[in-house]
């Protein structure tokens, strides 16, 4: 490995850490020589090398000496082991560390690398990093600084869109972003069956489903219009479109919606706790 410390490095090759390389390949914030993967697994080491060019080691060691940056993307029941087998290496003056592991606050990481005053970005992504259009809300620790937020926040702009926020606001975004896609692909599965419900073959009912939930998608975010606008754009008075929502409300649609995110923002509100 060449003597550069402005290398970006990832403890776990998974998935997220996956969309992330890609991201910052795609960018142009790193080169893939730029890029190292500390991932047990030979054989995912190897994929992603042979798809981005990023190089692979077993082990998390040498990371530290060329990295100045080092997302830990690994599951968080092994943050633990991974900070305890790391913590010597960790100088606060040469890195900055980036967290994505769900549930795991910024003081447990900086208790483990006590008394090391490490500086620490959170980060909260979803799946849709995968295609580069994850929604990400950062928070920053006790000793990052505004220049680390940054870069790190450069780094998730890469994969998608990006807010900055408290901590404390992290449960509520895992309840909404975190958690959203399943609810949305809940609401795919459920546009499908209804289409199947009034006569449509399946492959009909989902090419319309996917289309109309990626198309007004879109349209929300190419216009200047609020949902409420848009909504009412497709609802004439007394036709099909009110018809249908009327049945919606009738089945305290919104109250529902509400009452999942309320729902998944205490449970991961619980799961901090341990
Ligand atoms: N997926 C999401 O939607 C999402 C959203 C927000 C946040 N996150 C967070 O992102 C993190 C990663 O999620 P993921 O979906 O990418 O998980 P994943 O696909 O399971 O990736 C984790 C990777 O880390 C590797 N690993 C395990 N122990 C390691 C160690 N000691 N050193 C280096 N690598 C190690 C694993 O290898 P083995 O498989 O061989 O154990 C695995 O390849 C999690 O903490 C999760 O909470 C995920």
């Amino acid at each position: 490995m060449a003597e550069n410390q402005n290398k970006l490095g990832f403890i776990g090759g998974g998935r997220m850490g996956e969309a992330l390389i890609k991201g910052v390949l795609a960018a142009g914030l790193y080169r893939n020589d730029q890029i190292v993967v500390a991932e047990p697994d030979h054989r995912r080491r190897q994929t992603l090398h042979d798809a981005y060019g990023v190089l692979g080691e077993a082990d998390a060691g040498p990371l530290w000496d060329h990295c100045s940056v080092v997302i830990l993307a690994v599951k968080p029941q092994v943050m633990d082991l991974v900070l305890k087998q790391n913590r010597a290496k960790i100088e606060a003056g040469k890195h900055l560390l980036i967290s994505i592991a769900a549930g795991i606050p910024l003081a447990f990481i900086e208790a483990a690398l006590a008394p090391c005053q490490a500086r620490v970005v959170r980060v909260m992504p979803n799946t849709p990093a995968l295609v580069l259009a994850a929604a990400s809300a950062l928070s920053s620790g006790t000793y990052a600084g505004d220049d680390d937020l940054k870069l790190a926040t450069s780094i998730f702009a890469a994969v998608g869109e990006t807010v900055v926020l408290p901590e404390s606001a992290l449960d509520a975004v895992t309840g909404l972003s975190g958690s959203g896609p399943a609810y949305v692909f809940t609401f795919f599965e459920a546009l499908i069956d209804a289409g199947v419900k009034v006569g449509l073959s399946r492959e009909v009912a989902e090419l319309l489903a996917r289309q109309t939930i990626l198309g007004s998608m879109r349209l929300a975010a190419e216009s200047s219009q609020t949902p409420a606008e848009l909504r009412a754009m497709v609802t004439s008075p007394g036709g099909t479109t009110i018809a249908g929502l009327h049945a919606l409300e009738r089945g305290a649609f919104r109250a529902l919606i509400m009452d999942a995110v309320e729902a998944a923002t205490r449970r991961s509100v619980e799961l901090g706790r341990g």
